[in-house]
């Protein structure tokens, strides 16, 4: 079951997707079945540097414009891909990330009319040419997004109070870019159960990972 190279697996999303709850079962999956060596990280967050400037982002107390929540993504981003994802790619681990570029483009793009071409020359200078190897989106519609928000024990924060016209452009935004990026993004549809999603997940990675169930 060996497998030689790093690989950069990412999880994106709208809220209440269920992308962050997938991208932990991957990772207990590749942990405890492929030898094979693995991380689960975020974005905004990874480092403790990155985890800060998340709270940040997150704080209602503090109105940011787009312009200061970019660069504020992109100072976390770059933390994270200078001290922890060059590091274990180097390294020959997979990397399991919950949210990564695609994020930028479907929030900082399609939601808040930011400059594409800005954000992936930005982009470019954090991470070279190196990208997620693959992405499951997790897309779920504003109706059942909202019933999970209303779910969940954690503080609610900014992004989840989204109305239905800023959430369907974030969610708009993301089947765009599985389109544009097909070859990379595996469209997942959000409403099935957590295990149905969890084997289909586990089934393309090792598909691509190019190892035997
Ligand atoms: P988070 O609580 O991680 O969202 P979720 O629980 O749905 O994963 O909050 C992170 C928020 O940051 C999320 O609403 C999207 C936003 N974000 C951007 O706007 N741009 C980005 O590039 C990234 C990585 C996240």
């Amino acid at each position: 079951m060996a497998i030689k190279k790093s690989f950069f697996i990412s999880f994106e999303g709208v809220e209440g997707s269920g992308k962050s709850t997938q991208a932990k079962l991957l990772y207990k999956y590749i942990k405890d079945n492929i030898s094979k060596k693995v991380i689960l990280t975020r974005e905004p967050g990874g480092t403790k540097f990155s985890e800060r400037i998340r709270n940040i982002l997150l704080d209602n107390n503090f109105k940011k414009n787009p312009l200061t929540e970019f660069f504020l993504l992109m100072a976390a981003r770059n933390d994270h891909v200078v001290n922890k994802i060059n590091y274990y790619l180097k390294k020959d681990f997979i990397i399991v990330c919950d949210r990564f570029y695609y994020s930028t483009l479907a929030y900082q793009h399609y939601l808040e009319g930011m400059n594409k071409k800005f954000i992936y020359e930005t982009q470019k200078k954090i991470f070279k040419n190196i990208y997620p190897d693959i992405t499951f989106l997790i897309d779920l519609n504003e109706k059942e997004s909202k019933i999970r928000i209303k779910k969940r024990i954690k503080k609610i924060n900014r992004f989840d109070k989204l109305s239905n016209y800023h959430f369907n452009k974030i969610r708009n935004g993301f089947l765009k870019i599985a389109k544009i990026y097909k070859k990379k993004v595996i469209l997942i549809n959000g409403s099935k159960s957590l295990n149905e999603i969890k084997n289909e997940v586990i089934k393309k990675t090792l598909k691509v990972l190019n190892v035997r169930h």
